[in-house]
């Protein structure tokens, strides 16, 4: 067979399918759109769900791909064996109700028989062993001899995952030759030794099976194809594992290189560890594209886990420093041209990979000690299980995933006991519950209230401020109440509001309810179960369960929290624009008063940058574009290019909003209907809020109007107390300024020039003992820095000299001796001097032969010091 390398073989495959009517897609991001199910995408059919049970419709009858997988259930078994990998790609073709089996088995055989060339007589089927239509196909139409087509039950080639789509299934199998093979007569596809390679499965998706496990045939049955691209490239390139496939081995060839260990294909720890870093490199390269962000949670905490497994496998094959992110260049390399995303955000995934392994490797060496002592007294308590408590507590603080420590452990003979992990885990999750709960309104748990649930509230918001409502209930202190009069604070739910509640980053609306007996003002909306619940304080009168009221909006609020909505969805937009494609919201704050928006970013924004999104986002207003708001599918939503939150959960029909030309987001909110209503927009502030997230706070029309005239204000008494105008401020301060730095060089000149005046008397001063000059002053407030400098000057003009001098700093006695060199070689010694002279004011010290200081406790000493000196002369 001829050698096709991995890259190639994707193309060929799309190729194929091209020609036999499909319409080929590129692959679905890893973060699964709108399936609850699923953590990550981990074949082929997976994103296509809706359209195999007919929730949606396919943008053709026909479809292939090639889509990225992860799947982590065999995470134990990666580096081990030659076939087990987290991250592979998967070749699928597809039909919705269109072709079916035939085609899908003569198209399959066409492409591997004539398009890559495999030998006929290696090639080998199974089949569902109720499935006759397959056999029939297999043996007449193909012409497959009848021994080689091998029935087999629900267990192998019944294909499902989870709920939704599945079917019988017909896997295609290659065989390797009798020296892969066992001792078995019998041997054929099923058996478990490595001779037949199963490479692609043919699924015939007739069914949906729902939550209850009941299956129930579908419309029109599907073709779902899968052939995991990577071991397609071991046949083809006729290698034993897929850490040998052409492009795999380009990654592991970095690992060897960056590593400095040789790798002989085998079971040493070291050929483990390079096979998992091999591995792993490549999903978190590809999940960190696709959005995905270490955490503790979800698919951030699989991210997470597999960074962390790889930079500890680094570290045991004596890679020294990060190097994640450079290996991550390999798997971009290889990969770039077919996954467009990775080249794009190629800079992004650097910066998330060396944050992360940085913040790994700071704690990895504390945490790997504090787990060798662990490891340590297990093994002095002859005990072999690790406590709950001890590996949560490597979890908590130290950010080792438990599975780390399990695999540490196992490596090591030992376990962890995960019930009482689990335990602790429970514990930690409801304590920041319960502190989440108490930071909100407890009025507004749902636990609290007796809701009828059935009658939803009907929100008329959108299109009106105004409405006429029956009051359905009423709550005081989390209890139903029929009536509540004035003074009184309590929840009002209304059979319709105008009242937008606090969702998707927005502020709710505030406002008023009244009739003609009661004037209810409302402080804040939130919704629970579809009911809006008002919070509200009864301003006079008194309301009933069943009045009718009024429900009227704050409009300025509105409108103010409106202006700010659609600022935050250009200013989203202009920074994708600026910085780049790897922006993506992390969270934002919306109010009547100002904006705040999270979004995935590595590093502060330059000035430069923040002034270029600035005015950019003031041009788009100052363009008068309009706003529209929409409903519709989200698959057209989507094909419209719409900007959709990762980890989102969407309904069927979705609210998009349309800035112009400009931005398109899906958006419950509520908006200007021109972009000229906002008026104009600045930048408060930028800042880094978590590890590759920055948050962006600005302001609007009014919000801005506030801001200045602050400014104003400010500015207006800084002029007050420079007595001045506004336009002499500047003026004024760089007058002050200068005349601060000529006072400053005054003062170090006089200083100076007092300093040698003493210096003069300080010598007159001095006694002298034994042929010696000494010299004892006392100072305060002198840095000991002062001291020497003075001391310096001394001993540069004179000679026999020794020099004690004190100085005294907030209640504190600093000593220092000083010896002129000629004195050194008659064996005086600063150092010694100074221990007994300090000890004299209850200090201690020491130093050097010709310069030494001491600390002393009490100031009222200082004479009595200096007599020591005396003395000792
Ligand atoms: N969906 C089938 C599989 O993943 C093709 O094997």
């Amino acid at each position: 067979m001829e050698q096709l390398g991995l890259n190639q073989l994707r193309s060929m495959f799309q190729e194929f399918y091209k020609s036999k009517g499909h319409y080929a897609k590129k692959s679905f991001s890893l973060v699964p759109e709108k399936d609850k199910s699923l953590l990550i995408i981990n074949s082929g059919m997976a994103p296509l769900k809706p359209y195999f049970a007919g929730l949606e419709t396919p943008p053709s009858k026909r479809m292939t791909t090639c889509q990225k997988c992860i799947r982590t259930g065999d995470i134990e078994n990666v580096g081990y064996t030659a076939r087990h990998g987290t991250f592979f790609e998967m070749l699928g073709s597809f039909s919705f109700g269109d072709y079916f089996k035939e085609e899908s088995i003569t198209w399959g055989w066409e492409f591997i028989t004539e398009v890559l060339k495999m030998p006929v007589e290696k090639i080998w089927a199974s089949v569902y062993e109720e499935d006759n239509e397959a056999v029939e196909i297999w043996k007449n139409k193909i012409g497959l001899p009848e021994e080689r087509i091998v029935p087999l039950g629900k267990d192998d080639n019944f294909w499902e995952i989870g709920i939704g789509p599945c079917g019988p299934c017909s896997e295609i199998y290659f065989d390797r030759g009798e020296k892969y093979g066992c001792d078995n007569p019998d041997c054929k596809p099923g058996c478990e030794c490595d001779r037949y390679v199963e490479f692609w499965n043919h699924v015939f998706t007739q069914f949906n099976k729902d939550e209850n496990g009941n299956y129930t045939p579908l419309a029109h049955p599907n073709i779902d194809t899968g052939m995991g691209l990577e071991r397609l490239a071991c046949i083809m390139q006729n290698v034993d594992s897929i850490f040998d496939v052409d492009t795999i081995k380009y990654i592991l060839d970095e690992v060897v290189n960056l590593c400095k260990v040789k790798y002989e294909r085998g079971k040493a720890k070291t050929d483990i560890s390079i096979r998992i870093i091999t591995d792993h490199i490549r999903s978190v390269t590809f999940m960190i594209a696709d959005g995905i962000m270490p955490s503790n949670e979800g698919r951030g905490y699989v991210l997470r886990r597999l960074l962390r497994r790889a930079a500890r496998h680094g570290k045991l094959l004596g890679i020294e420093g990060s190097f994640l992110a450079e290996l991550s260049k390999k798997v971009i390399e290889i990969s770039g041209l077919a996954y467009p995303e990775l080249e794009e955000k190629k800079d992004y995934i650097y910066k998330i990979l060396s944050i992360e392994e940085e913040k790994f490797s700071s704690t990895i060496d504390q945490g790997t000690i504090i787990l060798n002592d662990f490891v340590e007294e297990l093994k002095l308590n002859k005990s072999n299980i690790l406590s709950g408590e001890q590996a949560f507590k490597l979890y908590d603080t130290y950010g080792f995933p438990v599975e780390l420590t399990q695999e540490i452990l196992e490596e090591n003979h030992c376990s962890v006991d995960m019930d009482g992990f689990n335990e602790h885990m429970a514990k930690q999750k409801e304590l920041a519950r319960s502190a989440r709960k108490s930071d909100t309104d407890a009025g507004w748990s749902d636990e609290f209230l007796d809701l009828d649930e059935d009658s939803k509230t009907q929100f008329i918001g959108y299109n009106n401020l105004q409405s006429q409502s029956t009051v359905k209930s009423i709550f005081v202190d989390k209890q139903s109440r029929d009536k509540i009069i004035e003074g009184d604070s309590a929840i009002v739910i209304l059979d319709k509001t105008p009242f937008y509640a606090e969702s998707g980053g927005q502020a709710s609306d505030t406002g008023v309810i009244y009739n003609d007996n009661c004037r209810l003002g409302v402080s804040s909306v939130s919704k629970l179960k579809g009911l809006f619940l008002h919070k509200v304080k009864v301003i006079s009168g008194e309301l009933n369960i069943g009045n009718e009221v009024t429900g009227a909006v704050d409009k300025i609020n509105r409108n103010n929290t409106a202006r700010n909505h659609t600022a935050t969805h250009i200013l989203h937009k202009a920074l994708r624009q600026v910085l780049g494609k790897h922006i993506e919201q992390a969270g934002s704050n919306v109010t009547s008063d100002s904006l705040r928006f999270d979004f995935s970013h590595f590093e502060a924004i330059s000035k430069e940058n923040l002034e270029k999104v600035e005015t950019i986002v003031n041009e788009k207003i100052s363009e008068f574009l309009p706003v529209k708001v929409e409903e519709m599918k989200i698959a057209d939503a989507l094909n419209k290019g719409v900007t959709a939150l990762f980890g989102e959960k969407y309904g069927d029909i979705v609210r998009v909003v349309s800035v112009g030309e400009y931005s398109l987001e899906l958006c419950g909110g509520t908006h200007v209907d021109n972009s000229g209503q906002i008026g104009a927009f600045k930048i408060i502030s930028e800042n880094g809020v978590a590890a590759g997230v920055r948050r962006i706070e600005a302001v609007t029309a009014m919000g801005l109007y506030k801001k200045s005239n602050e400014n104003e204000q400010i500015i207006q008494s800084a002029g007050d107390s420079l007595k001045t105008n506004t336009a002499g401020i500047l003026t004024k301060i760089n007058n002050l300024i200068d005349e601060a730095k000529a006072y400053k060089k005054e003062l170090e000149e006089f200083k100076k020039k007092s300093m040698t005046n003493s210096l003069d008397k300080i010598y007159e001063e001095a006694l002298e003992i034994n042929g010696v000059k000494l010299i004892t002053k006392k100072f305060n407030d002198y840095s000991i820095n002062d001291l020497r400098n003075l001391s310096d000057d001394i001993k540069n003009n004179n000679k026999g000299i020794i020099i004690v001098f004190a100085t005294v700093n907030d209640g504190k006695v600093t000593f220092m001796a000083s010896i002129t060199d000629d004195l050194l070689e008659k064996g005086y010694h600063a150092g010694n001097m100074i221990k007994k002279i300090a000890a004299a004011a209850g200090g201690g010290g020491g130093g050097k032969a010709d310069m030494a200081q001491a600390g002393g406790k009490d100031p009222s000493k200082i004479d009595d010091a200096f007599n020591v000196a005396k003395s000792l002369l």
